[in-house]
């Protein structure tokens, strides 16, 4: 798939919004991606505002692409009654690759920042934006048309690839 190919993070964005109808085809990417049991244990939050975006890059440092960017979206766990509470960040990363990939579908680039692991950044993402109890920060996503133009590494590595044994 050409997109898988031609992604690289994205941290410098022209100054122009994303098209709302884009922003929502990047939501339908990311509720279509698979989980276990098809638990889709994930809400997404959609920032545009300014100040929360200067907000997120202070309060995880390695957020800054944030601040320059037209969109952010902080996907959320929903960690209410799950069957399958082992998968969920599994069901997370599938998301948040599919909202990478279909930005590069529709013209756009983007960088997954982490947010999950951090506990200091997942206590503050959660008191900004108010999250409940239920509910954590997995990671943002900056978006936005590239205002850089990278050749994406090839990485593919035969030895890392392992047929029938190790
Ligand atoms: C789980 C995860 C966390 C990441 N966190 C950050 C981050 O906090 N800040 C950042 O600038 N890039 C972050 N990245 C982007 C990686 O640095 C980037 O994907 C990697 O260097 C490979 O480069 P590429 O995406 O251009 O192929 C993260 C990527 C992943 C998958």
């Amino acid at each position: 798939m050409r997109e898988i190919f031609s992604r690289y993070s994205v941290r410098k964005f022209q100054d122009k919004p994303i098209e709302p109808e884009k922003v929502k085809r990047l939501l339908e990417a990311a509720m279509q991606a698979p989980s276990a049991g098809n638990q889709q244990p994930w809400e997404f939050l959609v920032v545009t505002n300014q100040e929360s975006k200067e907000a997120i890059a202070r309060i995880c440092r390695y957020a800054k692409p944030i601040v320059g960017a037209p969109l952010g979206i902080v996907t959320l766990q929903n960690a209410a009654s799950l069957a399958y509470p082992e998968c969920v960040q599994q069901d997370l990363g599938a998301a948040n690759e599919n909202i990478l990939l279909e930005a590069v579908h529709l013209g756009l680039g983007g960088v997954w920042m982490a947010i999950m692991g951090f506990r200091d950044q997942m206590k503050g993402i959660k008191e900004y934006f108010k999250l409940p109890d239920r509910i954590e920060a997995f990671s943002t996503i900056a978006i936005g048309y590239p205002a850089e133009n990278k050749t994406p590494q090839l990485r593919y590595d035969e030895k890392r690839a392992h047929y029938e044994a190790y």
